[in-house]
């Protein structure tokens, strides 16, 4: 029997690959949106597109029916409590309806001492509601995403916004989708929090170097400090910028944890570099319509 798997956020960054990779798999592919037209315009046809809202419970209830598995990709913006009020409902839904397993996307630093950030705070909070609901779970603490470096670039610079002090492991959403794909069928993996790493070791500086020395030749790197960040997030009125500050002062103190080794036995270890990345999106954006 062909299993079907939900997807909510699969209208996301790292939720559209993961849903990618699920069909790929031989999946039945369902996507949970609040907008199922731009959806299904984003996704295509192969995706079944419920209309639904993590905040309204009557929604999950229909989207969650006849599916074994749910994959939760949140992100609220400056709602940070989002992920755990949609992983309450969610989970709560899924124990219900008899779903198999629930996966995650998590955060690479997630854990009871950085709780004093909001974010942290509602991701930590989200895993815990998986792991009482009584329905097998598998949480993705995920390290950096390569995905995040064009997000960077601001016509000729690129922004190095705020300290990183430690470096991180980057990794790439195809191999994170990959992982997320196998987990659904390893029966090990139920239960399970795995720390995601990406197979190089790279300061956010390296990172935006290879980055932009592949993508984006012309472009230098500029170092902001949260300060100035704030003020040009502010008279900007950047909207996005002033969402993500929060989160770039919370990357000066913490560091991401890495204990990669039971996710890459189980599930094989991420093996694309950041110089891989870089020429692949750039082949992928030289061939999107522009
Ligand atoms: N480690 C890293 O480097 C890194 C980087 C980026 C993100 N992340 C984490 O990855 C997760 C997902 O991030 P992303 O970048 O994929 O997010 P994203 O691109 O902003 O997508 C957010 C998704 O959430 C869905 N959503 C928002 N509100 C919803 C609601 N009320 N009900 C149902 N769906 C809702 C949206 O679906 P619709 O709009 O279609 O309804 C959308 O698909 C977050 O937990 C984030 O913290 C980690």
């Amino acid at each position: 029997m062909t299993h079907t798997i939900l997807v909510v956020g699969g209208t996301g960054m790292l939720g559209e690959p993961v849903a990618r990779r699920l069909l790929a798999d031989g999946y039945l592919v369902r996507i949970l949106s609040r907008s199922p037209e731009k959806a299904q315009a984003r996704l295509g046809a192969e995706f079944e597109i419920v209309k639904g809202d993590v905040d309204e419970p009557s929604s999950l209830e229909a989207a969650l029916s006849g599916c074994q598995g749910v994959h939760l990709n949140l992100q609220g913006g400056f709602d940070y409590d989002l992920e755990r009020r949609g992983a309450e409902n969610v989970s709560r839904v899924a124990s219900r309806v008899g779903v198999q397993r629930i996966t995650y996307t998590s955060g690479g630093s997630v854990c009871e001492e950085n709780c004093w950030y909001a974010g942290t705070r509602a991701k930590f909070q989200a895993e815990a509601a998986l792991q009482v609901s009584g329905v097998p779970y598998t949480i993705f603490r995920d390290n950096y995403f390569m995905e995040t470096l064009h997000n960077f670039v601001q016509g000729k610079m690129a922004l190095h916004i705020g300290r990183h002090p430690t470096p991180y492991s980057w990794l790439a959403a195809n191999d994170y989708a990959r992982m997320v794909s196998k987990a659904y069928s390893t029966p090990a993996a139920a239960n399970k929090v795995f720390y995601i790493c990406g197979p190089e070791v790279l300061t956010m500086r390296q990172a935006l170097h290879i980055f932009c020395g592949i993508a984006h030749p012309k472009a230098r790197i500029v170092y902001l400090s949260i300060r100035m960040a704030t003020i040009i997030a502010k008279l900007g009125k950047r909207r996005e910028l002033q969402a993500a500050l929060p989160f770039f002062r919370y990357c000066e103190t913490v560091k991401f944890s890495e204990y990669p080794a039971e996710a890459n036995a189980l599930l094989g270890a991420p093996t694309t570099t950041l110089e891989m990345w870089s020429r692949r999106h750039v082949q992928g954006s030289q061939s999107r319509p522009q």
